[in-house]
């Protein structure tokens, strides 16, 4: 586990460490848990994070009235209800942390850099297609379909962008595009007047062009790309990968390489590289960033 993943993790529940009470999680129950986690998204808690784990789930065992994790598991085993739990397991557990315009460079050397390339090599087909894996409440589609419109060369174009999120109640945020101030906080004076209206204090209302520009669905990126999606010239995972696994890792590469088309990008966030790992991509610069190029 990267010391990266650890800090975030931690510092998502520094506060709730204070006066922890409750129920333990023991180490046997935790490594249970921590597979049925890693089989159904990639993520991958090591012992470190036991506390971790256990402060996310107890809201749960508080719900289900439940006095013990070895119960809360057999509930996930067993349980009638087991597949809608895992479904609030994953939710619980995951970071879902997001902004509008997160790694702002980032989006601006999409626009100015690959788009216009892409531009050029689909000049016949007008089309371009960008997914967004791991998407979250829908603030990575929805900056990158900001940025993209931006681009005269594909102004008119048939330019499909899809998010794809594991966490159902993500995917429905995403959906509904209302944010509260934080979602807001990298965006410019000018991107706020133009792509958001207050309707309350705390209470931002995206553009309706741009929901509607977007598509979003739930769907675990391990198990492939977007149903019936063509192969895409842009894939962007960012701030995803580094909660996975080695294997969840390697298989996710996979998936992004089978789903694009040749020459196509592969942006990951700041905290993420392939480096460390045999891939069929091909390490470029793009501006300050190191990507990855099919
Ligand atoms: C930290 S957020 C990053 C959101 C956005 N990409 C960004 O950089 O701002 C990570 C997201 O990845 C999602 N996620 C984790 N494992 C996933 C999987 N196997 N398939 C799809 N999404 C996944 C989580 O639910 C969460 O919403």
């Amino acid at each position: 586990m990267s010391g990266d993943r650890i800090d975030a993790l931690r510092a998502a529940l520094a506060r709730s460490r204070e006066g922890a009470t409750g129920p333990r999680l023991d180490a046997e129950t935790f490594l249970g848990l921590r597979d049925l986690i890693a089989d159904a998204s990639g993520i991958d808690f090591d012992e470190n994070s036991r506390y971790i784990v256990e402060r996310r789930l107890l809201p749960r065992l508080r719900a289900l009235r439940l006095d013990d994790f070895a119960s809360y598991y057999r509930s996930l085993l067993f349980g009638e209800d087991a597949e809608a739990e895992l479904e609030r397991l994953l939710e619980a557990v995951t970071i879902r942390e997001t902004y509008f315009c997160r790694e702002r460079a980032q989006l601006e050397a999409l626009r100015d850099n690959v788009i216009p390339e892409v531009a050029l090599k689909n000049a016949e087909s007008r089309r371009v297609r960008i997914w967004s894996a791991g998407c979250a409440s829908g603030e990575e589609p929805y900056s990158i379909a900001m940025y993209v419109a931006s681009r005269p060369e594909v102004a008119g174009w048939d330019v499909q962008i899809v998010g794809t999120d594991l966490v159902a109640s993500a995917v429905e945020a995403a959906r509904a595009g209302m944010y509260r101030d934080g979602a807001l906080r990298a965006v410019t004076d000018e991107q706020r007047a133009r792509y958001f209206t207050c309707d309350a204090p705390n209470a931002w209302r995206l553009d309706e062009t741009v929901r509607r520009s977007v598509s979003v669905e739930r769907r675990n990126l391990l198990d492939g790309p977007p149903q019936g999606s063509e192969p895409f010239d842009v894939i962007l995972c960012r701030n995803v990968l580094l909660y996975f696994g080695e294997a969840a890792r390697r298989r996710a590469v996979e998936v992004f390489h089978d789903s694009m088309l040749a020459g196509g990008w592969l942006l990951l966030g700041h905290a993420e590289s392939l480096l460390s790992m045999r891939t069929p991509f091909r390490p470029v610069h793009l501006g300050r960033d190191l990507v990855y190029r099919r």
